[in-house]
């Protein structure tokens, strides 16, 4: 399992952050962009009425916007602070027939019986909170119908834009993905470590009978949501490279080499 210790900091860190995760969201143009390339993504997978598990849900904007297309959620996430944001959404949006919470870490998800899903999703690096994939990916035959479907989103190793940072004099950053036990991260005054995980690793921990259908980079070329003010500084540049974004992302290197990756896959047992 997590380190006790850093699974304790994620839990504090995450539930700190859940009270102002919303605001700063709909403030950062970058995370509007890039949550929109997510939803165009899974649309192009998801059938109508979808069952959908959402892992590392926050404070549900994903579960927010399923439901609302028509799918039930059953959003989780390890964070209390996350979790009361998002009962307290479901309930304002009188959504209870569509989507309910459970406070559940993705390592532990055989704590969920008695339904399977059509659709695992994952958004925004929740996942790179895990060492090794294989502790989430092991409980989902026991969640997935034959058939089904999971789209995660995820933080690789490389990320371009990072790398570029060398040109600004920025040396410190460009290769922190690489580091062999993750990366330790600040977040609301807590730390803990952050693990990035390839394409590869991924394959590895889903096994056989998760079939790979689609792969694209996410902020291939353009910057990552922590550089909103250049985004809103450079608007003309910004749009430029999120054209360039769309060239590039789903062919090699910027489908592996991105902030994010987004990547679906079939379950076929
Ligand atoms: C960057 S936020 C992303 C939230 C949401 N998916 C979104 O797109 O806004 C990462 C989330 O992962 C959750 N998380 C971290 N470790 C987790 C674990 N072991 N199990 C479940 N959730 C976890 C955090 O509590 C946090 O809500």
């Amino acid at each position: 399992m997590m380190g006790s210790e850093s699974a304790e900091a994620v839990e504090r860190a995450f539930s700190k952050q859940s009270v102002v995760y919303d605001r700063d969201d709909a403030r950062n143009i970058i995370l509007r962009d890039l949550r929109r390339q997510v939803y165009e993504h899974v649309e192009r997978f998801i059938s109508p009425g979808s069952k959908i598990l959402e892992l590392n849900a926050g404070t549900g904007i994903d579960a927010m916007y399923f439901a609302r297309a028509g799918h039930t959620v059953v959003a989780t996430d390890v964070s209390n602070g996350m979790i009361a944001q998002i009962e307290r959404k479901i309930a304002l949006a009188n959504l209870e027939q569509r989507i309910t919470c459970r406070r559940v870490s993705y390592e532990h998800l055989d704590q969920i019986t008695g339904t399977k899903f059509s659709y695992v999703f994952s958004n925004f690096g929740g996942l790179n909170c895990t060492p090794d994939l294989s502790r989430v990916t092991r409980h989902l035959p026991a969640l997935l119908e034959p058939g089904g479907l999971l789209t995660w989103v995820i933080m690789p190793p490389i990320c371009p834009w990072e790398i570029l940072g060398i040109l600004k004099g920025n040396g410190t950053k460009a290769f922190r993905r690489l580091k062999k036990n993750g990366t330790p991260s600040h977040l609301e005054g807590e730390y803990f470590i952050t693990h990035y995980h390839t394409l590869r690793a991924m394959r590895l921990a889903l096994g056989p009978s998760f079939r790979l259908l689609a792969h694209e980079g996410l902020a291939a070329v353009s910057p990552p949501p922590h550089h909103s003010e250049f985004a809103a500084r450079h608007t003309r540049l910004y749009s430029i490279l999120r054209k360039a974004d769309k060239l590039v992302r789903n062919h090699f290197p910027f489908n592996r080499w991105a902030d994010h990756i987004i990547v679906t896959f079939r379950y076929d047992p």
